[in-house]
């Protein structure tokens, strides 16, 4: 029987890789870009699942760095399938009580997204149910890589020295100032990799793959990925002795 999920001591911060659009159409027998389509479906159910439970923030990992390189017509239309997004899901967003934030490469999206992007975020911006993250062109090298060329220049600008530069001023030149680190990561479609998703955030946080392909991904699957974190005991490095002291 499926353990049931304790409203106690739900994660925080859940992170999603949306994987298996692809072979979703194939088995289907549709194009790829249906396949996506049909995902858009589910990041609608897991945005409604997760504020619905309490989930404090969602990332949903929905275009990286490296999706530009697919073929054209794919990331147009996945380009116009975020445009959609935006374009119709806002008001169910206000609904919700829920603030739309970005994470990424932004100003690669181009100008039509990025103005309906910023006008969605502004119009969520007091939301406080949820946080709904996407990351829309990111790259977790970049995005260190990134923090790292800011630092440099604030030290050359005389505004830090070597000595400030910790953990905590580190993750307060990432993309995500703010967010807690994620505490749940969810994989869809059956691979078993990180992919350069928010590789400095998931220091300590717990991996949960399934093989389910993100289209056929619903509330009772993201039920039973927490009730599976909630089985597991987080050290931080430390023993179970130690935790229970
Ligand atoms: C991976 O499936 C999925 C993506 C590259 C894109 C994720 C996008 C969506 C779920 C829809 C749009 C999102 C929003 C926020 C509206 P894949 O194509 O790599 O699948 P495969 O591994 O089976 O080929």
């Amino acid at each position: 029987m499926m353990k049931e999920v304790d409203p106690a001591r739900l994660p925080q911060h859940i992170a999603i890789i949306m994987d298996g659009n692809g072979r979703w159409a194939e088995r289907h027998a549709m194009g790829r870009i249906l396949g996506h389509r049909k995902g858009a479906d589910s990041v609608r159910v897991a945005v409604q699942t997760c504020r619905r439970i309490g989930i404090k923030c969602l990332t949903l990992y929905a275009f990286s760095v490296e999706n530009w390189l697919r073929p054209e017509a794919e990331v147009r239309a996945l380009l116009k399938l975020l445009h959609e997004y935006l374009e119709k899901e806002v008001q169910g967003l206000m609904d919700q009580d829920i603030r739309l934030v970005a994470i990424g490469n932004l100003d690669a999206l181009g100008e039509p997204i990025l103005a309906k992007l910023n006008e969605a975020m502004a119009r969520t911006a007091s939301n406080r149910g949820m946080v709904l993250n996407l990351a829309l062109s990111y790259g977790g090298r970049d995005e260190i890589v990134l923090a790292a060329k800011r630092i440099v220049s604030d030290g050359l600008a005389g505004k830090i020295t070597s000595e400030q530069v910790t953990k905590e001023l580190f993750t307060s030149y990432l993309y995500t100032p703010g967010l807690p680190d994620p505490d749940l990561l969810i994989r869809t479609g059956g691979e078993y990799r990180i992919s350069n998703f928010l590789l400095w955030q998931m220091a300590y946080t717990e991996f949960y793959f399934t093989e389910i392909l993100w289209p056929d991904f619903r509330e009772r699957h993201i039920l039973k990925a927490i009730a599976d974190y909630q089985q597991r005991e987080r050290r931080f490095g430390k023993t179970s002795e130690q935790l229970r002291a």
